[in-house]
């Protein structure tokens, strides 16, 4: 096939394909490409070192930073999206669910809408941890509260597991949710009276925040993380053991 088509099936035009030859970005096997029409093996084409995506889904985790916006644009904010190269834009990942744009920690992005679909709906049941921060000393009532249900002003939570880690002035906890509403955690624990510092997304179902990853940076879920995710979402199509 010729290079700018394999080049074009990774989304790439062939005016953009002709640009990133000249440029140097491309390889087939180890050497520089010559030439957009010179003949290739998609699986030989190489853009900035790495192998292109075809038509297969992508899976990628996040360490969201602070100040960035879960989102895939925004007119004066970064969002998860702008911080990803620009070989992941043009795939057109999106987030799974939100975070506020000062909470950190754990976002996955994806192609794969119905994977997205499932994890955040409440049907699912996926189960989400965060690392709380909060004001004031947490108690064993605290987390039989949040095993009751914590009654907002609209509705009330579903039970939510609190593991207390620190109590003193201020208190650390992690806790784990089966829902997603808009800024559940912080009015959760504003409705106990322990209104919180700092959140951080730790684990969403059995995919838990690589901690080697640096604030902004990412890296692609690894395929026992992805069939993890399908398994919880009756999305399995492999073999069953
Ligand atoms: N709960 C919140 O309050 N904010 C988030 O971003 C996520 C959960």
């Amino acid at each position: 096939m010729r290079l700018d088509r394999a080049l074009s099936l990774a989304g790439y035009s062939r005016s953009e394909a002709r640009a990133m030859i000249a440029r140097g970005r491309v390889c087939v096997g180890d050497a520089a490409a010559r030439s957009a029409g010179m003949d290739v093996r998609p699986e030989d084409v190489r853009l900035d070192g790495e192998s292109l995506d075809y038509e297969t889904e992508v899976y990628l985790m996040m360490n969201k930073p602070a100040g960035v916006v879960t989102a895939t644009e925004d007119k004066s904010l970064p969002t998860v999206v702008s911080l990803l190269p620009e070989r992941y834009q043009r795939r057109r990942l999106g987030p799974v669910g939100r975070l506020d744009r000062d909470v950190t920690g754990l976002v996955l992005l994806t192609t794969d809408g119905q994977l997205a679909h499932r994890l955040i709906s409440p049907k699912w049941k996926a189960e989400k941890r965060y690392r709380a921060t909060c004001e004031g000393t947490l108690t064993d009532g605290d987390v039989r509260a949040f095993a009751d249900g914590v009654a907002l002003s609209d509705f009330t939570a579903r039970p939510a597991g609190m593991e207390i880690l620190a109590a003193g002035e201020t208190s650390v906890a992690d806790v784990t949710l089966t829902e997603g509403k808009f800024h559940q955690v912080k009015r959760m624990f504003a409705a106990i009276g322990h209104p919180l510092i700092s959140l951080q997304r730790l684990q969403i179902g059995c995919v838990e925040l690589d901690e080697t990853l640096a604030p902004g940076a990412f890296r692609r879920l690894t395929a026992a993380e992805i069939e993890g995710l399908r398994r919880m979402t009756d999305l399995f199509e492999g073999e069953r053991t």
